[in-house]
């Protein structure tokens, strides 16, 4: 991912962060801001955990998808949250623990977002790209998770 894109996201989203929205409307304005301006994200959202260490989706901007609620070792989504650490999948195909939530979908990368060392969501993205994210969208996506963790 672009460096100059990197940097106006991260400046505008800062300045959603500080603006008076409410934190449903900012997680809404992150997942249309970063899915308009970067064409290979498909689909952005946030899931929050739940008491019960279910992944409960938030704000998300792209297609509707049934998996609203996901456990903890279930999914992409799942296992990140387990182990506590961002998952780059290439080719979902290849992927035997896998919720799909579209056919289009070839690869997805989840980011954990942690308040305290505990993990308290996640972002989500797919693509309909095959490998669609290295290691600075990674960079980019942890960084806006830092940034969200605070409203959380
Ligand atoms: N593919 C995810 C499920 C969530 S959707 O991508 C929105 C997974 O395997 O956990």
């Amino acid at each position: 991912m672009d460096r100059i894109l990197h940097e106006k996201l991260r400046c505008d989203i800062q300045q959603k962060m500080n603006s008076n929205l409410d934190t449903q409307e900012k997680l809404s304005v992150v997942c249309r801001l970063v899915r308009e301006h970067v064409p290979k994200y498909d689909w952005v959202g946030f899931y929050i955990v739940s008491s019960n260490k279910e992944l409960i989706l938030g704000s998300y901007a792209g297609e509707p998808t049934e998996h609203t609620h996901i456990r903890f070792g279930q999914g992409i989504c799942g296992q990140a949250a387990e182990q506590k650490k961002t998952l780059v999948v290439q080719d979902v195909k290849k992927e035997t623990n896998y919720l799909s939530c579209s056919p289009k979908v070839q690869s997805e990368i989840v980011v954990p977002i942690f308040r305290n060392g505990e993990i308290i969501g996640e972002l989500d993205i797919d693509s309909h790209r095959l490998a669609a994210f290295d290691e600075s969208d990674r960079a980019f996506l942890e960084d806006i998770c830092d940034v969200v963790s605070r409203l959380l």
